[in-house]
């Protein structure tokens, strides 16, 4: 064990308090239209204690900051309150369904769907559901129609409303494609079979496919025995392969082989005659997830062009920058899409690279915004120790075009040792932020969110 955990220490180090903080400081102009909640997800082990702590298993806590009529109205963290969290503070369990004993206070993301704000969190436990202001209602099942556990990253259709999920857990043969309606309750469950019980973090929608990445993360009884905390290792034995399910579960699985690699997340896919295009950050390497982390070669935004018919995934390299947590326009998920906004994080890289010899790029903080259209990348850049987190695109209007609007993230203000809210504006990416919220407190590096609008 190290004697020292760098997921304890520095931009990750939890913070020990929940606070509620109003009316605060901006500097800049928050814009009027933006009217809503920014509400990011991620781990907050309550004891400091444990030098094994791996950071994907650390209790979820959601930091929110509620924007109307141009002002930061409040700031609010709390953790969510599982069976376990809420006995850690002599509180009593709202309670609720439990999958398979994995209650667990989901620390992945966090989503809107059926006028229900969600904490997310993949591989058996089901998510957790909060009121407006972060408290804990329960565990969620959708009404009693989820059969089985949830998963941390889902796929919102904004034309049918139906979103999308792959749930995964080491118990089952098999991954299960859900499929809830705009109401919030599943209308399909589609198992696909799998072997060596594989991570499958994140998936891609296209508007015929859903995309399933079968990469070699799989389950290991050995590494449970080891106790490892993480009991999920890189498999060389393990086949890579891309999946292309039939969105409608018309017919089965289109698997297609492709070489190792390791993917957490993609930007967004689509439909290109019969072909599938998915953009992803690729880890071009072996990745030991079970490890406090451990990738060889860099993380590269990249595009798959997957063709059925041939049976063959091309692969084109977009930006070869060291980055994570793409996103893009929330409104165009499965539909072509031009912009894409990802982070460049100092820490994060260092991690990765885990030489101990680092260039100055390693330290490196931004936010980049890809125009894919025209291969060109404008970084706004935050500097050394300002650690930027995920990027979320607020459009300005409901109806305003794809990148017509604002890039947010916590980004760390080292000056004030503690966290802003940066507002970008998307068409005026370098410029100065328009808005920065000045948080009471630090945020640590966790990993997703969501812009929550009024309407
Ligand atoms: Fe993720």
């Amino acid at each position: 064990m190290p004697e020292h955990n760098r997921f304890l220490e520095g931009p990750f180090a939890p913070v020990e308090e929940e606070i509620t903080a109003f009316d605060l400081p901006v500097t800049g102009s928050l814009p009027v239209e933006l009217s809503g909640r920014y509400l990011r997800n991620g781990p907050n082990p309550l004891g400091l204690d444990d030098p094994s702590y791996h950071w994907f298993l650390g209790a979820g806590m959601v930091h929110g900051v509620r924007l109307r009529n141009g002002k930061a109205e409040w700031y609010r963290n709390r953790w969510v309150r599982s069976k376990a969290v809420a006995a850690q503070h002599h509180e009593k369990w709202p309670g609720g369904p439990v999958h398979e004993n994995t209650d667990f206070a989901a620390n992945t993301h966090i989503i809107s769907h059926g006028g229900r704000t969600l904490a997310t969190v993949e591989a058996g436990p089901l998510p957790y559901e909060l009121d407006d202001e972060l408290g804990t209602i329960g565990p969620y099942d959708f009404g009693g129609t989820l059969p089985g556990g949830f998963a941390a990253h889902t796929k919102l259709d904004h034309r049918t409303g139906e979103l999308h999920a792959i749930a995964y857990f080491w118990a089952w043969d098999h991954v299960q494609h859900v499929v809830v309606d705009a109401a919030g309750k599943v209308i399909r469950t589609t198992d696909i079979p799998v072997t060596d019980g594989p991570m499958m973090h994140d998936f891609a929608l296209t508007g015929s496919y859903v995309v399933l990445l079968d990469l070699p993360v799989t389950f290991s009884l050995n590494a449970v025995t080891q106790g490892k905390e993480l009991p999920y290792v890189w498999n060389s034995e393990h086949q890579a392969r891309v999946g292309l399910l039939p969105r409608d579960g018309s017919s089965g699985v289109r698997w297609i082989d492709i070489e190792p690699c390791w993917v957490f997340h993609c930007l967004n896919a689509y439909d290109d005659n019969g072909k599938a295009v998915v953009d992803l950050c690729q880890y071009n390497d072996s990745f030991d997830v079970s490890t406090l982390w451990a990738a060889h070669g860099p993380v590269t935004l990249d595009r798959w062009i997957i063709d059925p018919a041939a049976g063959k995934v091309t692969q084109q390299r977009l930006d070869d920058r060291g980055q994570e947590f793409p996103r893009v326009d929330d409104r165009i998920i499965s539909r072509p899409h031009r912009y894409g906004y990802s982070a460049v994080i100092g820490e994060v890289n260092q991690a990765i690279t885990a030489t101990g010899d680092f260039t100055d790029e390693a330290f490196t903080n931004a936010i980049l915004r890809h125009d894919l259209a025209r291969g060109t990348v404008e970084a706004h850049e935050f500097g050394r120790n300002a650690t930027a987190g995920e990027a979320v695109f607020a459009p300005a209007a409901p109806d305003s075009a794809e990148d017509d609007g604002y890039v947010m993230a916590f980004v760390h203000n080292p000056d004030r040792g503690a966290a802003d809210l940066v507002v970008l504006a998307a068409q005026d990416f370098t410029a100065d932020p328009v808005a920065r919220v000045h948080l009471p407190a630090r945020i640590p590096l966790g990993f997703h969110g969501s812009w929550i609008p009024d309407h």
